[in-house]
């Protein structure tokens, strides 16, 4: 992260406060204006590693947290992590057993960037669409769900698939994302089914 980009006042914050990534503040910023997440949810974070997002949540809830990545996510005190797809239908029944109920799925999950922007663009609203369907099979009613995405000609016909599950859907810019990125998160509170 800090090599590809170099290193940023967030990087080297994030380093100095014990983050994983400097993902965590975006995170963090999502929860300030939106709580998302109440102190006693039981939360899914879909493509979880290295971990920062798993250490915000610890922090914001007593309830269980259950990372998903396709890469191994080093231990974390208090959360339970699971190595696969988050597509994979045995995956998400080994979260909902580990979890019981589930109040909050986020999903910061991105795939491997080719270059091509339009190919890239559509793997995302892919994975998107994944992390939605994860989400509507696992939460419960009234639950919350915030993913990341890329404004892009795709990305309308998502929102508004989205929109078709949950009472409030919003996007926002966080601050702490890159300059110049059409980076955006969805975020869809009040789960109806
Ligand atoms: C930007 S990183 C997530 C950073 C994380 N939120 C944090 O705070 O540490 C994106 C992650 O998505 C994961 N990913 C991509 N596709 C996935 C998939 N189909 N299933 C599970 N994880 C996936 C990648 O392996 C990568 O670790």
């Amino acid at each position: 992260m800090g090599s590809q980009w170099g290193y940023d006042k967030t990087y080297l914050r994030a380093k100095h406060e014990g983050y994983r990534s400097r993902a965590a503040y975006k995170l963090m910023e999502i929860q300030k204006k939106f709580e998302i997440i109440r102190s006693d949810d039981n939360i899914v974070d879909l493509g979880a590693a290295p971990g920062s997002w798993m250490q915000v949540l610890r922090s914001l809830t007593d309830g269980k947290v259950v990372g998903i990545d396709l890469n191994p996510i080093a231990l974390l005190e208090g959360c339970e992590s699971l190595v696969g797809d988050l597509n994979d239908p045995e995956i998400q029944q080994e979260a909902v057993s580990l979890l019981g109920v589930v109040n909050v799925v986020v999903c910061d999950a991105a795939p491997k960037l080719s270059g091509h922007k339009a190919y890239d663009q559509a793997r995302i609203i892919e994975l998107n669409e994944q992390a939605l369907k994860f989400a509507c099979n696992v939460l419960k009613t009234g639950g919350n769900f915030a993913v990341k995405s890329f404004q892009g000609t795709d990305f309308p016909e998502f929102y508004a698939d989205v929109k078709t599950h949950f009472h409030s859907v919003k996007t926002m810019n966080t601050k702490s994302s890159r300059k110049g990125s059409t980076e955006l998160y969805v975020i869809a509170k009040n789960f109806y089914g």
